[in-house]
């Protein structure tokens, strides 16, 4: 018994070590406080950025270049969210686009709808979004992912807006990131003048006056200014900031080859502060910048343009969306083809006509009346792709839409030419006259003066700007008739 007793307070002491150095192991480690950092002080830093997508909220497939779309992008942020430590998704403006037509309105709200499901933590406004102003914004759509800019004046639109100066994201791995808008004023100087709902001061004074703020709340502060380079740079040289993303990019696209849809794109330091330009646009590529922290500091570095190809699935939560946008605009062009008709018929009885007499009105008459007279070049025609491409309009579901007739049909840029599927049933697809011109006076009296094509009318409808690779030669060769 004496024994027992005296070793009693021994065994005690014993343990209480073994707990004194337990908790002491898991608060080094940061099991216990999560913003000292992580084993040996190494964190890592993923974030992800967009910018100028211009509304652009789908693909349309035309080729392997016409990379993008929210759906896409909201598969390929999932993957980083399920792979790295800490992630931040940032959209740094020009997002909506014009927002001036029912349509680009329409897409301006299935973008905000797509950036709320992809799960965005901030959003910093560009020209765009300046524009329309807080209300315009709001009649856009409703949006959860909260507009962040530190430099808006005090008025009374701003402070309505609800627009905050900066928001802070806690990562999945606990890391604390501030991030902070700016918008760069003199990017407004080469707009059209639109009379503005908020007044923007100086960014510098803003983020001087913001970061200590953000400092307090966060473990690393990321400025997302939506400005020109040397702007942007600027900010980066005030030391004040982490990292500073510049979302006004005026730059070239950087392209990826023929293999692979990743590019890696040159980071600038300025001192142990980082200055990237975000070369993301039209929703084509998400930027990715992987940042190591050591005790807090960056030691390394890697930033890449990550195309969003079709190697990418859409998120079907996000092809939803796109679903909902393209019934309304198919509901958007029927009511104009019933608003056209109604017009085309007061301007044909006020010249005398009736309603019968418009087809003799128009100058383009479809492939059909060519093939008698040329028929191996109508076989030709209906081998080639150029004969089905309203199919493809048809098989998106998209064929009323006029962001793609334009280049799937006939003369659609021409007076008589394609208007509608009920008005112009005879002009779908890339038929003859979608390059010889319209055909009527040629049928009437024929001869070889008609239908000199212009050298670069390929490049009209197979533009440089989605598809880099068109190689006349070749392509020539395959429809040649
Ligand atoms: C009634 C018969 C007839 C019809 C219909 C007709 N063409 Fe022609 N086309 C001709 C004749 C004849 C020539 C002159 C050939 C020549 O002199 O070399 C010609 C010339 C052309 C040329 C110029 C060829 C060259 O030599 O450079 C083109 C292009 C052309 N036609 C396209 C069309 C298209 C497109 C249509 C339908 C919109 C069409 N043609 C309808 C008879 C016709
Ligand atoms: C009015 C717009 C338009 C013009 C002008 C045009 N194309 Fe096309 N072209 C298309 C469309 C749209 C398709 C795709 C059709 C589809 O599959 O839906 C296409 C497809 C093609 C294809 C098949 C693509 C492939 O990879 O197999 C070739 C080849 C082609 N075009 C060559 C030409 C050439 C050469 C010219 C100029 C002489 C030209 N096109 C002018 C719209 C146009
Ligand atoms: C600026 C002209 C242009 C516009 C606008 C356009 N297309 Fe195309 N599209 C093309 C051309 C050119 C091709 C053929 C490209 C090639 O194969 O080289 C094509 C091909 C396609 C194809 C066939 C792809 C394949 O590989 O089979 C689909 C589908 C398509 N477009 C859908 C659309 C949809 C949907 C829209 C509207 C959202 C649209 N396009 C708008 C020019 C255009
Ligand atoms: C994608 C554009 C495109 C389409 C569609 C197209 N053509 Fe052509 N066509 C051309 C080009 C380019 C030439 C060559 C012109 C040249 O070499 O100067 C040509 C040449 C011709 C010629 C003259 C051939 C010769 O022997 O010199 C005729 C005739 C002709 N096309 C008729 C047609 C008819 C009919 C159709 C429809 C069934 C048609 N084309 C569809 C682009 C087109």
């Amino acid at each position: 018994m004496s024994i027992l007793r005296r070793h009693r307070p021994f065994i005690e002491f014993r343990w209480t070590i073994v707990l004194f150095t337990l908790v002491y192991a898991l608060l080094t480690i940061g099991v216990c406080a999560p913003d000292v950092g992580g084993a040996a002080g190494v964190r890592k830093l993923t974030i992800l950025y967009t910018s100028q997508a211009k509304g652009q909220i789908r693909s349309c497939n035309c080729t392997k270049f016409r990379y993008g779309g929210y759906g896409r992008e909201a598969t390929l942020v999932e993957q980083v969210r399920k792979e790295a430590e800490n992630v931040l998704v940032v959209e740094g403006g020009d997002t909506l686009g014009r927002a001036a037509t029912e349509q680009e309105r329409l897409k301006g709200h299935t973008a905000l709808s797509a950036i709320d499901a992809i799960g965005y933590n901030a959003m910093a406004p560009g020209e765009d979004e300046i524009q329309l102003g807080p209300s315009g914004l709001k009649q856009i759509g409703p949006c959860r992912t909260g507009f962040i800019l530190a430099n808006l004046g005090n008025n009374e639109a701003g402070k309505q807006s609800g627009f905050e100066a900066f928001a802070v994201h806690k990562t999945a791995g606990g890391l604390r990131v501030a991030v902070i808008g700016l918008f760069d004023p003199r990017l407004l100087e080469r707009m059209p003048k639109v009379p503005l709902e908020v007044t923007i001061t100086d960014p510098l004074e803003a983020l001087k006056l913001t970061t200590p703020q953000a400092r307090k709340r966060a473990d690393f502060v990321v400025v997302v200014s939506h400005s020109t380079k040397d702007e942007a740079e600027s900010l980066a040289r005030s030391g004040l900031a982490d990292v500073v993303v510049c979302t006004h990019s005026e730059s070239a696209p950087i392209l990826p080859g023929e293999e692979g849809n990743t590019v890696n794109v040159p980071i600038e330091r300025i001192g142990d502060r980082i200055l990237v330009e975000s070369r993301t646009r039209l929703g084509w590529s998400v930027g990715r910048l992987d940042i190591t922290l050591r005790s807090g500091k960056i030691t390394e570095v890697s930033n890449r343009l990550i195309y969003l190809d079709r190697t990418y699935d859409e998120s079907p939560a996000i092809v939803k969306l796109f679903d909902d946008y393209n019934a309304k605009v198919k509901e958007i062009a029927l009511r104009g083809q019933r608003e056209l008709k109604t017009k085309i018929r007061a301007v044909l009885a006020e010249r005398g006509y009736g309603s019968a007499d418009r087809k003799r009105e128009c100058a383009f008459i479809g492939a059909v009346l060519c093939k008698d007279c040329h028929s191996d070049a109508h076989r030709k025609w209906t081998e080639s792709r150029h004969s089905t491409a309203f199919a493809s309009l048809e098989k998106a579901g998209q064929q009323f839409d006029p962001d793609c007739t334009p280049c799937h049909t006939t003369g659609a840029r021409s007076r008589g030419g394609f208007l509608n599927t009920k008005e112009t049933p005879e002009l779908v697809a890339v038929q003859c006259e979608a390059c010889h011109g319209p055909g009527k006076s040629h049928t009437g009296s024929p001869n070889a003066a008609y239908g000199k094509v212009a050298g670069d009318l390929c490049r009209t409808c197979h533009t440089d700007e989605f598809n880099p690779s068109f190689d006349y030669e070749a392509m020539w060769k395959t429809i040649a008739h």
